[in-house]
């Protein structure tokens, strides 16, 4: 017995099966109901009783042996098998994942969806852009603060190249092109050297509107803009307009909407003020049309600049910093489905 128990255990150790059918084959040789360590087991009844205990122990042994050994082959050709299933041509397809539109992107095509109902349309310009664009053609003084080292990221030691600050410099491109009357959005991403932070990041997404026509007023601005914060936050939405300097528009304005995450209770995202900045607006400065070759006798108008990140965040609740719009996060983005 103890012999044959021996003659087996070698015989395992050894064993190789070149398909899941030999495999199969030594299943049936070994564990089988009828296979040999079976047998064994049959056997083990004649093995005089003060043996017993160390030959069951043997025989387990061999029986558990077998076992794994069977087991290790058959893992060996489970990959091949999948293989198997990969080739045959006439399984259903594995369904494609498909992805999801951005956060960001959902709310700027809601903004464009909203001003487009008033007959804005849309361009685009370059995120890379020259001083002239951004800022001199702006009216900003040579030594104005935004074109400082602090919030602008030049390139490569050109302080004429930048990177856009603002999508105010589409303003400039399409003012220089086209013969009012205009009525535009232009989005895209701007870039600020600013210190990151859960509301600020050194680069986020605007979209600017221009409207320029004879008899363009204030009046006209503030009721675009209300029009807008309501279609976007629902009609309880408030507005407020505060004074403000830029130096393409005169006057100028921010304008906050009442806190639509607290309810304009007071919350950390509006710093308990009940009210959150979404957009700096104004009428264009007259120096400025002049500057593009429009007579600022004949013509008039508007611009605002939203800022899509703060509006996203304002939009759905519970994104608790702007960094998570950068991460690329799958199980964040997933949340946004259109
Ligand atoms: N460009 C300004 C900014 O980035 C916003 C703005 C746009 C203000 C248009 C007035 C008119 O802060």
């Amino acid at each position: 017995m103890r012999n044959r128990i021996n003659q087996l255990k070698n015989e395992i150790n050894e064993l190789t099966a070149a398909s899941m059918e030999e495999l199969e084959a030594l299943r049936i040789k070994y564990i089988s109901k009828k296979g040999e360590i079976t047998t064994l087991f049959n056997d083990f009844r004649e093995v005089a009783n003060e043996e017993k205990r160390e030959v069951g122990q043997l025989l387990n042994d061999l029986k558990n042996a077998a076992q794994d050994k069977i087991n290790e082959l058959k893992e060996s050709f489970s990959g091949n098998n999948e293989a198997d299933q990969k080739s045959d041509l006439t399984r259903t397809a594995d369904p494609i994942k498909l992805g999801t539109r951005h956060p960001l992107s959902l709310v700027k095509n809601e903004i464009i969806d909203i001003f487009a109902r008033i007959g804005f349309t849309i361009a685009e310009g370059p995120e890379i852009e020259d001083d002239w664009h951004v800022f001199s053609a702006l009216n900003f003084p040579p030594e104005h603060p935004a074109r400082d080292m602090q919030d602008t990221f030049f390139i490569e030691q050109n302080p004429d190249v930048v990177l856009r600050t603002h999508t105010s410099s589409v303003q400039t491109r399409i003012m220089s092109n086209q013969k009012p009357p205009i009525r535009m959005l232009f989005p895209g991403r701007v870039y600020r050297n600013e210190a990151i932070s859960y509301r600020a990041h050194c680069f986020f997404h605007q979209v600017e509107g221009l409207y320029i026509d004879k008899d363009v007023s204030f009046a006209d601005l503030k009721q675009a803009l209300m029009y807008f914060a309501k279609e976007m936050f629902g009609p309880e939405t408030q507005i407020r307009l505060r004074p403000s300097y830029f130096p393409f528009t005169e006057p100028s304005a921010e304008m906050d909407i009442s806190c639509n995450l607290c309810g304009g209770k007071g919350c950390p995202f509006c710093k308990h003020t009940g009210w959150v900045e979404i957009l700096g607006c104004g009428m264009v400065d007259p120096n400025v049309l002049s500057g593009v070759g429009i007579d600022p006798e004949a013509y008039t108008g508007f611009a605002f600049g939203l800022g899509v990140d703060r509006i996203a965040m304002l939009r759905y609740e519970g994104i608790t910093s702007i960094k998570l719009f950068y991460e690329n996060d799958p199980r964040f983005l997933g949340c946004f489905r259109r």
